[in-house]
């Protein structure tokens, strides 16, 4: 047969040359051609000539018309796997598991593989990034039937797909998508054109054979990729792998999922044996949060499920200029913005000063209603005094507007019963957030609410 010619396509304007430019001849973009493989088709010289040609006619179907089959899913034996999943794998259907190199990612497959294998599912742990001796340390590590997942460690795309057609696994772990290498591709493994052509190819095998794919994808610190992004669209479910490598809290979330609900969460430890589900996060960071000036709960939403998290902020003098922004756990942008309102509306400036924030546990939130948390946490820590009285932290959670007011956010009675839950009280929080809460409507009397014994603030 043919060997498949490749192109290059630019990614900007599609346009295609038979060679690599470093910028687009076209429209002049840089690094914007991407290799991909094309089956030898007839050229775009026949004018149109693959337009005219006649295709089946297909029969459209009325939507109540459509059987619906109930599909049985795959239980990885991880619960909190598992309900971020939407109840299960499901066969023949691409997840894309992404994260930062060590946060679990081949420790979390390995243990869905381990558990599906010992259900009596046919497994495949396919690895191009270590050996199988490697990988078998990893798996004596792990509970259950670890030991009995089949491994391959291979790179070759035409060596994998070969080999996954002939063994016929149910559940296939790719770790990861970045290693593994497409020979009629010159572009080393990694780079968007092969990792889109691996992609490519491994879902039309496990659309075809009914096989469920666990898609390992490594993910820069940035947030950008020469990778995962790029298959988004491909796959049928995003899992974001997340937390700090030297941490033991790590959070796991679907940004995507064409079968279940991306608002799901789970919490996991990184533990000796492997990784633990955390069911009652709360309790722990609560119990862990210290009384101190910078330091409040967050009463956050981690998919349906509240979760309270510390939020800790260091306000500290600075000869820098500009001076340090630094945000762990939460968005940047989102910190800039806080100050921002803070000094504007709160009368709370740190223009001369660095400014830590820190979510504790290494966990990240990411949402609106942090902002309160972050503000209150700032101002607490710029004054010197606990926010609170007594022994018990002060919680809150609420968006701040860039006029200074406070809005609510999602869920504000699930949020305030999980604080009352764990003894925090009364919650500070947008107008109409409900009983249990001290409601304030702007973020001036929710920093006087929250720092009672705080001098009365500046006129700003
Ligand atoms: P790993 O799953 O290899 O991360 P990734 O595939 O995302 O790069 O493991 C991450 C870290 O977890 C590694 O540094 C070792 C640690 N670890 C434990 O603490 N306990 C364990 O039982 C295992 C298997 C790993
Ligand atoms: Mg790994």
């Amino acid at each position: 047969m043919a060997r498949a010619a490749t192109v290059f396509v630019c990614s900007a304007c599609a346009h295609e040359a038979p060679k690599w430019h470093g910028r687009c001849p076209n429209c002049g973009e840089w690094n914007s051609l991407v290799e991909e493989a094309r089956a030898p088709a007839p050229s775009r010289r026949g004018g149109g000539g693959a337009a005219a040609r006649a295709g089946r006619v297909a029969r459209p179907v009325r939507l109540a018309d459509v059987e619906a089959v109930k599909i049985a899913r795959l239980l990885t034996g991880i619960g909190e796997l598992d309900r971020v999943l939407g109840g299960g794998l499901v066969p023949g259907s691409l997840v894309l598991l992404g994260g930062s190199p060590g946060i679990g990612k081949s420790t979390l497959t390995s243990m869905a593989l381990g558990n599906l294998a010992g259900a009596g599912r046919r497994t495949l742990y396919v690895s191009g990034e270590e050996s199988a001796a490697q990988i078998k340390l990893r798996a004596e590590r792990l509970p259950g039937a670890a030991l009995d997942v089949p491994v391959l460690a291979e790179t070759d795309l035409d060596t994998v797909v070969a080999t996954l057609d002939a063994e016929r696994p149910e559940v296939v772990v790719i770790d990861s998508v970045q290693t593994l290498h497409a020979a009629d591709l010159t572009g080393a493994a990694g780079s968007v054109g092969q990792v889109r052509e691996v992609a490519d190819r491994i879902t039309r095998l496990a659309k075809a054979r009914d096989i469920a794919v666990l898609l390992v994808g490594h993910v820069t610190k940035e947030g950008a990729l020469a990778g995962p992004r790029v298959l988004e669209h491909l796959v049928d479910c995003v899992l974001q792998f997340e937390g700090e490598r030297e941490r033991t809290y790590r959070t796991l979330r679907a940004l995507k999922n064409r079968f279940g609900s991306t608002s799901e969460a789970g919490v996991f430890e990184m533990r000796q044996g492997g990784l633990v589900e955390v069911q009652d996060a709360s309790a722990r960071f609560v119990g862990e949060a210290t009384r101190a000036p910078g330091s409040v709960v967050l009463a956050a939403m981690e998919g349906s499920r509240p979760l309270l998290v510390e939020v800790q902020a260091l306000v500290s003098p600075s000869e820098l200029v500009p001076p340090r922004r630094i945000a762990n756990g939460i968005d940047r942008n989102r910190l800039a913005l806080v100050l921002a309102v803070l000094a504007r509306h709160a009368g709370v400036g740190v223009g001369s000063a660095d400014v830590f924030v820190n979510v504790a546990g290494g966990v990240r939130v990411d949402e609106p209603g942090a902002d309160l948390a972050v503000a209150l946490a700032v101002a607490s820590a710029a004054r010197g005094v606990v926010a609170g009285e007594g022994e018990r932290p002060v919680a809150c959670f609420g968006e701040i507007g860039l006029t200074g007011e406070l809005r609510s956010v999602a869920h504000p009675e699930r949020r305030l019963a999980e604080a009352a839950k764990f003894g925090l009280g009364p919650t500070i929080a947008p107008a109409g957030a409900g009983r249990g809460a001290t409601e304030a409507p702007t973020l001036r009397v929710a920093l006087t609410a929250a720092l009672r014994a705080a001098p009365r603030a500046r006129a700003a």
